[in-house]
């Protein structure tokens, strides 16, 4: 139940209590508010939000428990360029993030955040990233004025009460995290639907495991569990401590027989982990009795279990997925998960207080107000080319609705991982499917990866840009050790996972795909369990074993041997841009990267 006085503290941890003293002083909130994460509370601050007009609540009936919040026009994606790392060294943050001296951020920060809540409530909200009480789990505490940030990490993350008594009773690490808008409000001053600050900073110190955002309040730069914990924060901690925190979905694979295999997978932000995560396999598997089970749709860490193989937990418990693009055809189950207790930021608004965004279905509504405000309509869209919906809305979903949601997906001490699958997206050179030859040519694979923008940051859609493992604007540290640590990882594992690259994005000469994707990729997908579980076939290829035609199951589908051919055809002349284009990223990260990635791009020259 909500306490009748949000103010009293909910902790009796004197160095947490002493904090938010600290902070509350720097800071100079009207009110502090300590989060019990209870519905209530939910409903209530849910409720605050409508009156304000940062929400509209959506058709009860149609959409019960949801609600529509759309952010300012200039605050709807990740700030790369004003995210930081900033470790004690500038070598400890590496070429691929930015950084400035800690001791001279941490300066701008207290200028910065020093009355930026007046007017406001400061949220002290606690968060589990991992089941409660899972020994792969985290906790952090998130003092943030966002209300809005406070409802979507009751969805993404566990907080309140019961996170506040791991903190009290356990010698458990809580890393401090600092959000604000930057918006505060002078006496009598009206407030806006979105506040935020056209100056954004997104802030991790590594060393003191501490973050600090400043300006945003929209996603990965707000809801700090995600993207600054869960990976920035996350992967420094698994360096140190020997697992990882990677960019990756969670699957399970269920044979006719009822064995599960699992398998995590790296894609890059917006291609497709999500649908990929929620498969649904194509009629002829699922009569046989296949079945694709959904453990985490963005982030894993794994860690190595007993026996020696790696274990993985979702550290998060909803999704935050892109809208346009998913519907009932994309993406059935994600359709289920959001269809109530969901959070839609920047889609358009229906005439009878529903949803809606381009690709959820064929015909789009009459009208619309688009995620601006603006009265919208097909005709204004053919015309002007304005889409309804921002390229980067979101629904914020709880993982529990999702109708394939693995029975052990809370499970505390994780699911073991078959295979490792990275892919981006690329419309040229790569093929549909390859297996890297052992675990160290696979972190080539993965390190080498390369994608075509989306719009989930800021920055040039479509120019092909390395992401090793997905992990370019979330590793919170030196590229190069992060390598170094993938293939230190194999020592502490008896049975590393297999692993393998694939592309459902590539196009034949005309500019169309040659890959129908969605649900076949499930044909791809049951190469890579038998393979990883020592039962399919392959040949050999200068980039690692590839299936012949006859190893896929193509029951059902219409998909000549030639086209597989043209799908998996190794382009030299490609490859050789594209290795050129690896030594670019190994000049960058030269002075740490582990010898192992220069033999591996030498073998694979030799081999071509
Ligand atoms: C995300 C992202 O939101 O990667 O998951 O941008
Ligand atoms: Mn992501």
């Amino acid at each position: 139940m909500l306490s009748p006085d949000p103010s009293v503290p909910l902790s009796t941890n004197v160095h947490l209590l002493r904090w938010v003293q600290k902070m509350t002083a720097l800071c100079k909130p009207d009110r502090v508010h300590w989060v019990d994460g209870s519905q209530e509370e939910y409903d209530l601050l849910c409720e605050q939000m409508v009156a304000a007009g940062t929400f509209t609540r959506l058709n009860e009936e149609k959409w019960p428990g949801c609600f529509l919040a759309r952010s300012d026009a200039s605050d709807v994606a990740r700030v790369e360029d004003r995210t930081y790392v900033c470790s004690a060294s500038k070598d400890g943050a590496g070429p691929t993030n930015n950084w400035m001296d800690p001791f001279e951020m941490k300066k701008k920060l207290r200028g910065l955040f020093d009355g930026c809540m007046k007017g406001r409530t400061l949220y002290v909200l606690p968060y589990s990233m991992g089941p409660l009480g899972s020994p792969m789990s985290q906790i952090g505490v998130q003092l943030t004025d966002s209300a809005y940030a406070v409802v979507n990490m009751r969805i993404m993350a566990r907080i309140g009460k019961p996170v506040f008594e791991i903190i009290d009773t356990t010698d458990k690490r809580v890393v401090p995290c600092m959000h604000t808008v930057g918006a505060p409000l002078e006496p009598g001053q009206k407030d806006v639907p979105w506040p935020c600050n056209t100056e954004k900073y997104i802030v991790h110190f590594p060393e003191s495991r501490e973050i600090w955002s400043y300006g945003s309040g929209y996603g990965g730069n707000a809801l700090l569990g995600k993207k600054c914990f869960a990976l920035r924060i996350a992967s420094a901690m698994a360096r140190d401590e020997g697992w990882m925190a990677e960019h990756m979905l969670i699957l399970g694979v269920e044979n006719p027989e009822g064995q599960k295999t699992y398998v995590a997978a790296a894609f890059p932000s917006a291609c497709g982990k999500t649908n990929f995560a929620m498969l649904i396999p194509p009629k002829h598997f699922a009569q046989k009795g296949w079945k694709i089970w959904t453990v985490g749709d963005d982030i894993a860490w794994l860690k190595p279990g007993p026996d020696g193989r790696l274990y993985a937990i979702n550290p998060e418990a909803g999704f935050f997925g892109v809208a346009p693009g998913t519907s009932d055809k994309t993406n059935p189950n994600a359709m289920k998960s959001l269809r109530k207790n969901t959070i839609f930021t920047n889609v358009a608004l229906t005439p009878d207080g529903g949803v809606w965004w381009e690709g959820m279905t064929d015909e789009p509504p009459a009208h619309a107000i688009d995620w601006q405000g603006n009265a919208w309509t097909p005709e204004i869209a053919k015309a002007t080319g304005a889409k309804s919906s921002h390229p980067n809305s979101r629904f914020t979903a709880p993982a529990s609705q999702c109708p394939t949601i693995d029975p052990d997906w809370e499970k505390p001490e994780g699911v073991p991982i078959a295979a490792i699958i990275f892919g981006g997206r690329r419309a040229t050179t790569m093929p549909l499917v390859f297996q890297a030859f052992n675990w160290t040519s696979g972190v080539y694979a993965g390190a080498t990866m390369g994608s075509e923008m989306t719009a989930a940051a800021a920055g040039t859609i479509g120019k092909v840009r390395r992401d090793p493992m997905a992990m370019l604007p979330f590793c919170g540290y030196n590229m190069g050790d992060y390598f170094r640590h993938w293939i230190y990882m194999q020592r502490t594992l008896t049975e590393t996972p297999r692993v393998f690259h694939v592309n459902w994005f590539r196009k034949d000469a005309d500019g169309k795909f040659l890959w129908p994707g969605f649900g076949e990729n499930m044909r791809i997908l049951k190469w890579i369990v038998d393979r990883a579980t020592g039962h399919g076939m392959s040949k050999e290829s200068p980039i690692g074993w590839v299936p012949h035609y006859e190893d896929i199951d193509w029951t059902d589908l219409d998909f000549p041997k030639e086209k597989f051919e043209e799908l998996q055809r190794f382009d030299r002349e490609a490859w050789r841009q594209e290795i050129l284009s690896h030594e670019e990223l190994f000049l960058d990260l030269r002075s740490h990267l582990p010898k192992e990635m220069i033999y591996e791009r030498e073998l694979l020259i030799c081999r071509m």
